[in-house]
């Protein structure tokens, strides 16, 4: 009787045992799956340092009419120009130009004198010239970038050559009036 007993019980532990194995294994695999996970989800919480890279303040208190800065922003440049009053008048008068990427002056900018964009050419990606005194600024007195031959206006906008689109304006608000924070 024992012996049956012992023989019926057997298959019964043996299911149990591999039951509770089968569990452990799992809860092993979970807590190991879990374990393999957390490190991807924490690099995917952005760390403090990587969130201020986000975002940049620039303080334009010393950039005089008719000057440029270049600040870097999430890897990209970004061209800061204090316009002066023909350039704004310009840029207001081409509104109405035959533009491949029609886009008004005033869009482009939150105050007139104040431009802001990504220094980076929308054709292949080269950095235009324009920024520095003695550049190259094209035919429409802007940026010009010399890789294929793409030319800006006095508001980033594209006029000639194989750039696709204007100069890309990011986000950026005005903390105060001569502070802004891109990003
Ligand atoms: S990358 Fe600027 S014209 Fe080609």
């Amino acid at each position: 009787m024992s012996e049956t007993a012992t023989t019926a019980d057997a298959p019964e532990e043996g299911e149990s045992r591999r039951d509770f194995l089968l569990i452990a294994t799992s809860a092993v695999g979970a807590v190991g799956t879990a374990l393999a996970i957390w490190p991807l989800i924490d690099s995917l919480n952005p760390a403090a340092d990587v969130l201020a890279l986000g975002s940049t303040e620039v303080d334009l208190a010393p950039v005089k009419v008719g000057q440029s800065i270049t600040i870097k922003w999430r890897g990209s440049p970004v061209f800061i120009r204090r316009r002066t009053a023909d350039e704004i008048e310009a840029a207001r008068k081409d509104d109405g130009a035959d533009l491949p990427d029609p886009e008004a002056d005033a869009d482009r900018v939150q105050k007139a004198e104040w431009l802001i964009m990504v220094g980076v050419c929308t054709h292949l990606g080269c950095i235009p010239l324009g920024q520095k005194r003695g550049d190259s600024k094209g035919e429409f007195g802007g940026w010009f970038c010399p890789c294929h031959g793409s030319h800006y206006d006095t508001s980033g906008r594209i006029r000639k050559g194989p750039a696709p689109t204007n100069l890309l304006i990011p986000p950026y608000v005005f903390l105060t009036d001569t502070t802004i924070k891109i990003g």
